[in-house]
């Protein structure tokens, strides 16, 4: 495990944006896994701009998102279909972009096909992932088995509330997903974790020092040996 601890948020955002340069740049990066959520915007901006000045290309890089809600279409300004091309595809031309389809009349063989699609690909090279301040990576929340893969969940209360800001009330937010499993997020070849202000400070501390356990999602990371961890002084400071 590498950790990066980086003076504030703005800081995060540089070093892991860098990083992920870096490699798509070296060519070791052809299938991206992507999230959603505050964390990775100033990185998606930074990517963009450097895509924007001709120093980086996404053009034969495939990505993967890790989750989408269940009943939001694309045209919800909540999705996370409508998140992506707010902040990333609508700059950025990739080979080829995937979010699980929050609108599939079969979500269970929409989750199959997914996981499908990922191994056909060949794989995720590169993970990017934001932590939830109750431990959960994608939308993993905490029990998730360790060999779980892309499948329905129910969303935790604490990850509702802490996702109302995009809805217009907080009785929007959808009460299920679509997600990543665990095993699908530890099938990446390398992940990338940024975690960045005080709410994360608990969650970080149980997903790096706690035992691995399906009680915190995250500590399963632990045990992935080719992990880099991006975390701002506030969230390293139960480290
Ligand atoms: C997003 C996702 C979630 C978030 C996590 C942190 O696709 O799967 O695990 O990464 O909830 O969200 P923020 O960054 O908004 O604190």
């Amino acid at each position: 495990m590498k950790l990066h601890i980086l003076s504030d948020a703005k800081a995060v955002s540089a070093a892991a944006a860098r990083h992920i340069a870096d490699r798509v740049q070296a060519g070791g990066v052809k299938v991206i896994g992507l999230a959603t959520g505050r964390s990775p915007i100033a990185i998606y901006e930074l990517l963009s701009a450097e895509v924007a000045a001709g120093r980086l290309s996404f053009a034969d890089v495939t990505s993967f998102n890790l989750d989408e809600y269940l009943g939001l279409s694309a045209e919800n300004s909540a999705s996370f279909h409508a998140f992506m091309q707010r902040h990333f595809f609508s700059k950025v031309p990739l080979l080829a972009h995937h979010i699980p389809d929050g609108m599939a009349q079969n979500p269970l063989a929409e989750a199959e096909a997914y996981e499908a699609k990922i191994l056909a690909a060949g794989g995720i090279d590169l993970q990017l992932l934001g932590i939830g301040s109750n431990g959960h990576i994608g939308f993993n929340e905490p029990g998730s088995a360790h060999d779980s893969r892309t499948r329905i969940v129910t969303l935790a209360e604490s990850t509702r509330i802490a996702n109302a800001t995009d809805f217009a009330a907080a009785e929007d937010v959808p009460h299920y997903a679509l997600t990543m499993g665990i095993a699908t997020i530890m099938s990446a070849r390398e992940e990338v974790l940024i975690a960045t202000g005080p709410a994360k400070a608990q969650a970080l501390r149980a997903a790096i020092k706690g035992p691995i356990s399906p009680d915190c999602p995250a500590s399963v990371l632990q045990s992935h040996p080719n992990l880099h961890i991006f975390a701002d002084e506030c969230a390293a400071s139960l480290l």
